[in-house]
């Protein structure tokens, strides 16, 4: 029997995401999965596969609050400075994810993608990514990006390449690039900008992350490790981003 995220109970509660500040995308550095195995005498990466149950209830709190974008950062263009043991251990993860969970979220309408230069992926990543995006391509839920390899530098200077190329062949002219064309050659593209950045793990930085996007984000930080993020939290995010007064330059 297929099991639901959302049971009946849950979908008649009176949640807290709701407010004047829309809410279409929400981008989540998931950060603090070593200190937390670290903490308990663990491995780091014992960290990282707690972390699995955090997505799993971030998803599902993002599917509640019919958010329509999530992008969560897995794995950094800086990340393969890591020992190869833990990098494996970590590429394994979304393959292990979507095997546990690939049913969950197809019976929650979620659809998967990813950003990031994922060509250099293991092959069973990849596939598993492949997979799961061919198989969600037409739910029209929640769409859940991951940013595997994904670094906004290495993102900026690709489409970069490929706009100078296109206007090469003059498939475009330099008149036309502005900032709505240019936002058309990145990983993004056709997504909204997000409006809100969580990033747990204590670190107040960005780390590479959708530097070009995240121009008019609202951030919010926390020290809570990653696997110990709870939904709690999570509400805590969105009902402080509610709060904020978003002015884009106005007044
Ligand atoms: C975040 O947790 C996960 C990845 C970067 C892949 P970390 O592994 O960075 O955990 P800390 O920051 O060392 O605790
Ligand atoms: C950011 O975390 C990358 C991901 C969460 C995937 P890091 O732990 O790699 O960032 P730094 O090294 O603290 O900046
Ligand atoms: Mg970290």
């Amino acid at each position: 029997m297929k099991t639901s995220f959302i049971d009946k109970k849950q979908s008649e509660d009176r949640i807290s995401c709701l407010g004047d500040n829309k809410l279409n995308h929400i981008a989540i550095i998931m950060d603090g999965n070593g200190r937390w195995a670290q903490k308990r005498g663990m491995p780091r990466v014992a960290g990282h596969k707690e972390g699995l149950t955090t997505v799993v209830k971030v998803v599902k709190s993002a599917v509640k609050c019919k958010v329509k974008y999530l992008t969560l950062y897995t794995f950094s263009t800086e990340n393969w400075k890591r020992p190869k043991s833990e990098i494996d251990f970590i590429l394994k993860l979304p393959m292990e994810f979507l095997n546990r969970y690939l049913p969950e979220l197809i019976a929650n309408n979620v659809r998967i993608e990813t950003i990031g230069d994922v060509a250099y992926l293991p092959v069973y990543t990849r596939k598993a990514l492949q997979y799961a995006t061919k198989r969600t391509r037409n739910n029209d839920g929640l769409q859940l990006n991951f940013a595997l390899n994904y670094g906004s530098r290495h993102e900026i200077l690709l489409a970069m390449k490929e706009m100078y190329l296109d206007i090469n062949h003059a498939k475009l002219s330099l008149d036309n690039v502005d900032e709505q064309l240019f936002s058309q050659y990145l990983n993004t593209a056709g997504m909204p900008e997000p409006d809100l950045l969580i990033r747990t793990g204590g670190e107040k930085r960005l780390s590479n992350f959708l530097l070009w996007q995240l121009a008019y984000t609202e951030f919010w930080f926390t020290d809570v490790l990653w696997p110990d993020f709870s939904e709690e939290e999570f509400m805590r995010a969105l009902d402080e981003y509610q709060q904020r007064k978003r002015r884009f330059g106005g007044i």
